[in-house]
């Protein structure tokens, strides 16, 4: 069914107005187009009785908390950074096993967020949950970590009322066409897909600020060279094996080991491989060994999804 946007947008407003009154609420911002939306529409409700928040969680790609702030600077909403990062790495620190990682990931993310909110008083919570969020745990595809009953969290501790998810019957085509329609910026509304524990899930193995620092510049340059791919993702991982390289004087020495990987997908539930000219994958190896220090061997990942998935934990 085709999506009324106007009426959509004036329907969750009023509904949002009624529910919180002269209450607060509080919205955490991830980046990401549903977030964002949905503070725009709390915004609009209910003006200065909402703070907005962004966790500083150090694994955020180069620049991302500044931009967030200067957008939503821009549409009028102040966002709040709060630097958690030592907490972040406190919690994946000696972790290896992807699963593992994920979860305490998710367990720091939820100790973390539980603490703002109740620090801010707020009565109600926004959250930016679409309708795949809901199907895809439902379905026992996969766990979203936004869907809150199945963490079996219980946020009236956290001193709320209620949490509100408007965007829960939308899918993300309809998402960007209200993004668009609120007059959030293209580099908001057509945001790559970007993972819930960010460059965490791009390094193989234990997650340091020196191995996040590794693939945070790889990353830069990767999406640097790709951005007119017109691919549905790319992104680079920093593996866990040593490559080994040779010196000017023909001895040896050992780095490490960048995979790049491009694919097109509709949904991102199959995916296969961008099919990158020779001289851009040239141009990734050349750059990414120049640039990203102590880098000796780049590869491009040539598998689609299935079997492989597109992250890499
Ligand atoms: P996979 O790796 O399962 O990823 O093929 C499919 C799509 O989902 C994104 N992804 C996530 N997004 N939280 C998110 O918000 C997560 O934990 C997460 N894991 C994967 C991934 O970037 C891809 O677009």
């Amino acid at each position: 069914m085709e999506l009324d946007v106007e009426s959509f947008i004036g329907g969750k407003v009023a509904e949002i107005k009624k529910t919180v009154g002269n209450k607060r609420a509080i919205c955490a911002l991830s980046g990401g187009v549903d977030s964002a939306v949905v503070a725009v529409l709390v915004d609009r409700a209910i003006g200065d009785q909402l703070s907005c928040f962004f966790l500083q969680d150090g694994v955020m790609r180069q620049g991302e908390p500044e931009q967030v702030k200067s957008t939503f600077a821009k549409v009028g909403i102040d966002v709040e950074i709060v630097d958690v990062a030592d907490e972040f790495f406190a919690a994946l620190k000696g972790k290896e096993d992807p699963e593992e990682k994920r979860k305490a990931f998710r367990d720091i993310f939820y100790t973390v967020l539980g603490r703002i909110v109740k620090e801010s008083g707020a009565n109600f919570m926004f959250q930016g949950t679409i309708a795949p969020d809901i199907k895809e745990t439902v379905g026992g595809v996969k766990s979203q970590h936004n869907v809150l009953e199945q963490i079996g969290l219980d946020t009236s501790a956290w001193g709320l009322e209620k949490v509100m998810e408007p965007l829960i019957d939308l899918y993300k085509p309809g998402v960007r066409q209200v993004a668009k329609a609120m007059g959030l910026p293209e580099s908001v509304y057509n945001r790559m897909p970007f993972c819930g524990p960010g460059l965490s899930a791009r390094v193989i193995g234990e997650v340091t600020p020196e191995r996040v620092e590794t693939v945070r510049k790889a990353t830069k340059i990767v999406e640097e060279e790709l951005k007119d791919s017109g691919a549905f993702q790319y992104l680079a991982v920093l593996l866990k094996d040593q490559a080994t390289g040779i010196t000017e004087d023909g001895g040896r020495k050992f780095g490490k080991i960048i995979a790049v990987r491009c694919v097109e997908s509709k949904d991102a539930v199959t995916a296969g491989v961008t099919k990158l000219g020779w001289d851009k994958l040239e141009r990734l190896q050349q750059r990414i060994c120049a640039e990203v220090p102590g880098v000796l061997k780049v590869v491009y990942d040539l598998t689609p999804k299935p079997p492989s998935t597109i992250e890499y934990i």
